[in-house]
């Protein structure tokens, strides 16, 4: 698209957005924060992963990250300048109760206390993740552990008390899918276990905590709405062969259904005779925790970023988030889609899969699904920095990444306009996936994912042509 026709497709966007709803950027805090030898802040699982040798691509950590500890005043002035009414940042488990558990570091409360403070003076509304992968380390066996979901539901007690009066939504759990199969199914992820289906009551944990956190949330009294974070691709079958078909669903299952089910719905779903004991971990879940799981949510979060495509056969180790040796031993594998094009990761740029994202959670789970924020849009690509000819600024023309997220908003709206198949969605906001580019998991700093590009060496920060854009449609609203 040219320059002109970016600003009209913009316009046209600001002209659909629907009233009240909320346009945001959103990060995490161990992919900005740095500073993670401070203030008594204690070790996650990341710390401990990224200084394993061939953990993450380019051999970094995120001791550093964006520095964004001490740059965080700039950091929400560039929020500001965006013009956006809502941000979505996580708080640091470890660096709040460094062993997990006890009392919350003053050092910590401080650095969110500050935060909230620059935001409220901002104007801009807080969106705030309890757990957003950083698994203090002291909690032995992580998520494997039932103990750990006890502890996460204390953590959240405590920050309901602390920063209850404070926060507009609180999300307990970001994309429990992604941490389970990434982190402990197929290793490309902390804590690096390879448990293959072992690894799943890792996903059952995480909801059971996720409830706990609810209920401990409600307990202290939080002025704020409260919600949980889930990823969700949409899966197709690499043919029309029956093989392919029976993957396709359980990838879809794996992925996606186990972790909305249960805290839609109040149940696992029925799984097909055929793979059922792969999932004993979760039907022999007991309704106990299964009515802990499916405390009444406020909203539901949704993070989309691309559809899967599943064939039959082991097909090699390679995964959206790097190589798996554990994957190439699966009777299935990931498949390409030759006919999209693809983000720097290498991600097909699909929008109307968002559109097919939004319409299974409604039809799913109609009116039991509460009003849906978009919480993570967004792709990296290799942006390049270029000094404007006139005067020597420097400028990043990020037309990709405009493109990817108008379409994207664009299907949205789509999917949810009267008449069309979510139509029954009320879709409240749009959150960017990211701020600012940062510390990419396994990628480390090789996929920028950021409105605003960020210098490693210096952490210069320089706003690309999709922070304009942000801006124009915020203003043209
Ligand atoms: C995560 C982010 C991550 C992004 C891009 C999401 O799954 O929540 O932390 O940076 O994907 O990989």
């Amino acid at each position: 698209m040219k320059p002109e026709e970016r600003r009209e497709f913009a316009r046209d966007l600001a002209g659909r957005l629907p009233g009240g709803f909320e346009l945001g950027v959103a990060t995490s805090a161990f992919q900005i924060e740095g500073a993670t030898h401070e203030g008594g802040r204690g070790e996650s699982v990341w710390d401990a992963f990224t200084t394993q040798p061939g953990r993450i691509l380019d051999g970094s950590t995120a001791d550093r990250a964006t520095d964004h500890f001490s740059r965080m005043p700039e950091d929400v002035a560039l929020m500001h300048d965006l013009g956006i009414d809502s941000y979505r940042f996580s708080f640091s488990w470890p660096r709040l109760q460094a062993e997990g558990r006890g009392a919350l570091r003053t050092a910590g409360v401080d650095f969110y206390e500050r935060l909230l403070d620059q935001l409220d003076a901002a104007g801009i509304a807080s969106m705030a993740t309890l757990f957003h992968w950083d698994t203090p380390n002291a909690l032995e066996r992580g998520w494997f552990a039932r103990d750990t979901a006890l502890r996460f539901g204390d953590f959240a007690h405590a920050m309901g008390e602390r920063f209850g009066d404070r926060i507009g939504r609180w999300v307990t759990i970001n994309e429990p899918a992604t941490v389970t199969l990434n982190g402990y199914a197929l290793g490309v992820h902390a804590p690096g276990a390879t448990r293959l289906f072992n690894a799943l009551p890792a996903a059952h944990h995480q909801l059971l905590g996720h409830g706990l956190a609810v209920q401990a949330l409600r307990a202290a009294g939080v002025a704020g709405s409260v919600g949980i974070v889930n990823v969700h691709s949409p899966v197709e079958p690499a043919s029309g062969s029956e093989a392919d078909a029976a993957f396709a669903a359980l990838f879809d299952l794996l992925h996606n259904r186990i972790f909305a089910d249960p805290v839609l719905l109040g149940g696992y779903p029925t799984f097909p005779e055929e793979f059922a004991p792969l999932f004993s971990a979760l039907t022999e879940a007991s309704p106990a925790d299964l009515a802990v799981i499916a405390q009444p949510l406020d909203f539901w979060g949704l993070n989309y970023y691309m559809p899967t495509r599943v064939a039959a056969g082991s097909g090699g180790s390679a995964t959206p988030d790097g190589t798996s040796a554990a994957m190439a031993s699966l009777p299935f594998h990931l498949a390409d889609w030759p006919e999209f094009p693809r983000t720097g990761f290498g991600w097909p740029i699909a929008p109307e899969f968002l559109g097919t994202a939004l319409a299974e959670l409604a039809s799913r789970y109609g009116s039991l699904l509460p009003p849906v924020h978009l919480t993570e849009i967004g792709a990296s690509f290799a942006d390049a920095i270029e000094l404007d000819p006139d005067d020597g600024t420097p400028r990043i023309h990020d037309g990709s990444r405009i493109d990817f997220l108008a379409s994207h908003l664009d299907a949205a709206l789509r999917a949810t306009a009267p008449g069309a198949a979510a139509a029954s969605i009320d879709l409240r906001s749009f959150h960017v996936w990211s701020l600012l580019d940062n510390f990419e998991w396994a990628a480390g700093y090789t996929q920028r994912f950021g409105l605003v590009h960020v210098d490693f060496d210096d952490f210069t920060r320089t706003p690309k042509d999709s922070s304009a854009w942000l801006r124009y449609l915020a203003e043209n609203r």
